[in-house]
């Protein structure tokens, strides 16, 4: 694993958008592997500042989120489809037919989970995978289990997620209580993976990526085992203050 520590969210962001365009350099036609939330912003926010000054092109590019609410509407504004369409995809020259993000409305979420499987392995996989991280280590809605899916899979979110992420709802009871989520599978086997953890809380997460331990109930752990990992996190991150 390759540990780098920023001293603010900016320079992790820079780091982590130099990363996104070293790729698109090296291939531009890349599968990149996406992901909503806060941390990401300011990474989405320098994509879209590199396209506009001309040195970015996303023509090419096809991307895979790594999850969404089930269920919930692509025009509910916290869905992730919504995110991503609001975020990144309008700003950049992406074609809006090669973004995919889980159907929060499919009528079967295991058949939408199982084609969104087939979807990664037509792609040929994932070239670049980025995460951010749950505070309790969940990564896309992966949560700390006894035993993680390798799948494509249907989630029932805990707590502490619908918690972290009320934030976002008018009041936890309108947080959804599933998600469609990629698994450890179609995860673990992107080219590269970059994870971004940003925010004293998230120290505790980090914390645990710095030992030689895995465990599923930190699913992140497992991203150790990875060959081609980068952790860039914040000093707030590192520090816990
Ligand atoms: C989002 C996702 C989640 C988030 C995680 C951290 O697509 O898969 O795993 O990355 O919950 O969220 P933030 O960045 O809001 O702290």
């Amino acid at each position: 694993m390759k540990f780098l520590v920023c001293n603010t969210y900016e320079e992790a962001s820079q780091e982590a958008a130099k990363i996104f365009e070293e790729q698109l350099r090296t291939k531009p036609s890349s599968v990149l592997g996406l992901a909503t939330g806060s941390t990401p912003l300011g990474l989405y926010r320098e994509l879209i500042r590199a396209y506009q000054l001309g040195g970015l092109d996303f023509s090419a590019v096809t991307t895979i989120n790594l999850d969404e609410y089930y269920p919930i509407a692509p025009t509910h504004e916290q869905s992730y489809r919504y995110f991503m369409n609001e975020n990144l995809f309008k700003h950049i020259n992406v074609d809006p037919a090669k973004t995919f993000v889980p159907d929060g409305q499919a009528a079967s979420p295991e058949d939408e989970s199982v084609s969104y499987d087939e979807r990664i392995k037509r792609l040929g996989g994932i070239d670049l995978q980025l995460l951010g991280i749950g505070e309790n280590g969940h990564i896309g809605f992966n949560e700390p289990s006894d035993a993680l899916r390798m799948d494509t899979h249907v989630e029932v979110l805990t707590e502490s997620t619908r918690k972290a992420n009320a934030r976002f709802f008018q009041s936890i009871d309108e947080v959804p209580t599933h998600a469609i989520t990629m698994g450890m599978a179609g995860i673990m086997t992107a080219k590269k993976i970059l994870l971004l953890a940003c925010g004293k809380n998230k120290h505790e997460v980090v914390k645990a990526m710095q030992d030689k331990t895995v465990t599923t109930q930190i699913p992140a752990t497992l991203l150790k085992c990875h060959p081609d990992m980068t952790l860039i996190c914040d000093r707030a991150a590192f520090e816990g203050r």
